[in-house]
C-alpha cells in the first residue's frame, strides 16, 4: 500500500470558499490524499483565494512567498511539494500568478475544481497547469458530477450551493468577473444534497450563493423555482430543523421569500441583507439599483412577516466621492434599522471594475475615521442585541463539544454561540436554553428542560 499523500488547504474569504475547500477535499480523498493541518508536512498545498478587496489578494502573495521557502526546504530533504492557487485570485489573475511566483504549480478557477486530479497529473508531466476557463454554457448543467461534488456531512450544520455568480455589476465588485453570471442549480440536485446530508446527521442547511435570492433553479416540472419555494421544499425533508440563506440582494427580495419567513418555522429569523451605503447618491454610483428608502421598506416587509426577525449587513466606507453628508446618511440608516451585527470595509479599488476608473476622493485617514465610527455604532448595536438575550429562554441547535470539558456549544436562531454544561448526546438537537450571562459574544446558560439523556426535540423517523 502506498502512503497517503498529505493535503493542506487554506481558505480565504466567503462561505462559498469554505464550501469549495470542502469539495476539493472530497474530490482529492479518492486520489489517496488525507488532510493535514500544517503546510510544512503537506505534499499538496492549496490556497483557496479571495479577490474581493486588495488586502485579501495581497495576503495570497505573502503566503505564497512563505510557501516557496517551505517548498524549497522540502526539496532539500528530497520531498516534493506542489502548490495550487485556487479561488477568485486564480480566476482573475490566471497565468500572471505563475509569473509573479515561480513556486506555483497549478492555477485553478472556481469552475474547475473537479479537474484537480487531472491538473495534478498535467502539472507533473508539463511542470505547470493553468485552468481558469468559464464553462461555455450552464456551468452546473453542463458539468459532469462532481461539480459540485456531492458534499460530505461534517457535523450538524452544512452549506449547500443554491446558485453561483452574480449579474448585478455593482461598480466596486469583482464577483461578476471572478464567479461569472448568475446560474442556479436545479431544485432536484439541491434536494438530493440536503436529503443525503440530513441522513448523515446534518440538521441545519445554509443555502449559499453570491446572490442567493436571485435563485431561479428549475423545479421538478422544469419551471423556475423561487428561493421561497425551495425553502418550502427543503423544510419537508426529515431531519432538517433549520434553514438559512446567504447572501441576499435587497432588489431580489420577493413576496415568496418574505412569506417563507412567516410560514416556515425552520427558516431562521436572521437575514444578511447588505446595503453598502445609506446615501442615495452613493448607492446610485455603486449601481446598487435601490435607494435607502427601498431598503428600509424591504426591512419593514420582513418585520411585518416575522416580528422577531433580525438583520445583518455589509457596508463600504470611502467609496469615490463619498462626502461627510453621505457618510452621515449611512450612520443614520444603521441607527434606524438596528442591526444584530454587520461587516464594514474600507473601499478598495478592484482592477477591471467600473469604480476603479473613478477618481478616489477620500483619503485613507478619513476612511479609517469613518470605518471606526461605523464599527463603533455596529458594535454597540450588536452588544445590545446579545445582552437582550440574557434572562430569556432561547432555542439552541447544539453542534459540538466546547473547549471546556463537559460544555457543549451550539447556536441560537441568530447565530450567537451558546454554551451549556450537558451530556454530549444533545449534539444535533434543538433545545431551549435559559440564558444567564454573556461572555463577550457567547451566551452562557443552562438547559431549560432537564435533559434525560436522549435528544427529545427531534427523533429521526426513517421512511416516515
Ligand atoms: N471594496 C471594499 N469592500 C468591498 N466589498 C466588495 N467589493 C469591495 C471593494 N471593492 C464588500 C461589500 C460586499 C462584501 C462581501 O465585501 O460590502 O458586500
Ligand atoms: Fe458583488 Fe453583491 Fe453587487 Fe453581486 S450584488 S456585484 S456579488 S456586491
Amino acid at each position: 500500500m502506498t502512503e497517503p499523500r498529505k493535503l493542506h488547504i487554506k481558505s480565504y474569504g466567503c462561505q462559498m470558499n469554505v464550501y469549495d475547500a470542502q469539495r476539493m477535499v472530497d474530490t482529492l480523498t479518492p486520489e489517496g490524499f488525507v488532510e493535514t493541518s500544517s503546510a510544512e508536512d503537506a505534499d499538496l498545498v492549496i490556497l483557496n483565494t479571495c479577490h474581493i478587496r486588495e488586502k485579501a489578494s495581497e495576503k495570497v502573495y505573502s503566503e505564497l512567498g512563505r510557501l516557496r521557502e517551505t517548498k524549497e526546504d522540502a526539496a532539500r530533504n528530497g520531498r516534493e511539494m506542489s502548490i495550487v492557487v485556487a479561488g477568485c485570485v486564480a480566476q482573475a489573475e490566471g497565468g500572471e500568478i505563475v509569473k509573479r511566483e515561480r513556486a506555483v504549480d497549478i492555477v485553478v478557477g472556481p469552475q474547475s475544481y473537479h479537474h484537480l486530479p487531472q491538473l495534478l497529473k498535467r502539472a507533473k508531466a508539463e511542470g505547470r497547469a493553468i485552468e481558469t476557463e468559464f464553462p461555455a454554457e450552464d456551468k452546473f448543467a453542463s458539468l459532469p458530477q462532481p461539480k459540485p461534488a456531492a458534499i460530505r456531512a461534517r457535523g450538524v450544520s452544512s452549506f449547500v450551493t443554491a446558485q453561483e455568480g452574480c449579474d448585478k455589476f455593482c461598480t466596486f465588485c469583482v464577483v461578476p468577473y471572478t464567479r461569472g453570471m448568475e446560474v442556479s442549480r436545479p431544485v432536484a440536485r439541491i434536494v438530493d444534497d440536503v436529503m443525503r446530508l440530513a441522513d448523515n446527521g446534518v440538521r441545519e442547511i445554509t443555502l449559499i450563493g453570491q446572490n442567493v435570492n436571485a435563485f431561479h433553479g428549475d423545479d421538478e416540472n422544469g419551471k423556475p423555482s423561487s428561493l421561497g419555494a425551495l425553502l418550502h421544499r427543503l423544510a419537508e425533508i426529515p431531519g432538517i430543523l433549520r434553514l438559512r440563506y446567504s447572501t441576499s440582494h435587497p432588489r431580489d427580495v420577493d413576496d415568496a421569500l418574505i412569506d417563507a419567513h412567516r410560514d416556515i418555522p425552520a427558516v431562521m429569523p436572521l437575514v444578511h441583507l447588505p446595503v453598502q451605503s445609506g446615501s442615495d447618491r452613493i448607492l446610485e454610483a455603486m449601481n446598487r439599483k435601490h435607494t435607502s428608502a427601498d431598503y428600509r421598506q424591504t426591512i419593514d416587509r420582513f418585520r411585518k412577516a416575522r416580528e422577531d426577525i433580525a438583520f445583518s449587513s455589509d457596508f463600504i466606507v470611502g467609496f469615490p466621492s463619498e462626502t461627510e453628508d453621505d457618510f452621515s446618511a449611512t450612520l443614520a440608516l444603521v441607527e434606524q434599522i438596528g442591526y444584530a451585527g454587520a461587516y464594514s470595509f474600507k473601499y478598495s479599488p478592484r482592477p477591471g471594475t467600473p469604480a476603479a476608473d473613478m477618481q478616489e476622493t477620500v483619503t485613507t485617514r478619513v476612511m479609517d475615521k469613518r470605518l471606526a465610527r461605523l464599527q463603533d455604532l455596529i458594535d454597540s448595536q450588536q452588544a445590545a442585541f446579545n445582552a437582550a438575550a440574557v434572562g430569556k429562554i432561547v432555542d439552541v441547535l447544539f453542534e459540538r463539544n466546547a473547549r471546556n470539558p463537559g460544555q457543549i456549544v451550539g447556536r441560537t436562531a441568530y447565530l450567537q454561540p451558546a454554551h451549556v454544561i450537558a451530556p454530549a448526546d444533545i449534539i444535533g438537537s434543538v433545545l431551549p436554553v435559559s440564558v444567564e450571562s454573556l461572555d463577550r459574544y457567547s451566551l452562557i446558560g443552562t438547559l431549560a428542560i432537564p435533559h434525560a439523556g436522549t435528544p427529545h426535540s427531534f427523533a429521526m423517523t426513517p421512511g416516515a
